[in-house]
């Protein structure tokens, strides 16, 4: 089976399209930048884009991923969002930063006039146990153009 890896910008060989997306891309493509956390779809630590929407890989197999563009933390280079994550620091220990700027990367590409509202409802779908919640806020809305 193939996958598309927007990184490579080409299509990768998988051995196990069974398995879970989380662990095709860590364990069979090297691709460590989504984390392991609930592994059970709640604190985002594994959120790739799928298709330019946030995914948490932990809860789709890697035969869904077949035909769309997977774009995981590897593949953001030179990322507004990357930038504001450099200069607002939002983060304690880095375990959900990944997921996060994910997450953030995707609402900047689809809403990029998004409210607080939107954000708001946008970061939900992650769990930063150092709470660094307000940093991640102020680094997305520096990206936005509406904030
Ligand atoms: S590891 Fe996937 S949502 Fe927690
Ligand atoms: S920085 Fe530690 S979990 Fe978010």
């Amino acid at each position: 089976m193939l996958i598309y890896l927007t990184w490579v910008g080409h299509k990768r060989q998988i051995e196990k399209p069974s398995d879970l997306l989380l662990f095709t891309l860590r364990n069979q493509l090297g691709l460590t930048g989504a984390k392991p956390g609930c592994e059970n779809g709640d604190c985002g630590a594994c959120t790739v884009l799928v298709d330019g929407w946030p995914i948490k890989s932990c809860v789709m197999l890697t035969v869904e991923a077949i035909g769309k563009k997977i774009t995981t933390i590897e593949g953001l280079k030179n990322a507004p969002i990357q930038k504001a994550f450099v200069e607002e620091i939002p983060f304690q220990c880095g375990y959900c930063t990944s997921g996060f700027l994910m997450v953030c990367h995707g609402l900047s590409e689809i809403h990029p006039d998004a409210d607080e509202s939107v954000i708001e409802e946008w970061l939900q779908s992650n769990i930063c146990r150092c709470t660094s919640y307000q940093e991640i806020g102020k680094a997305i809305k520096s990206v936005l153009r509406g904030s």
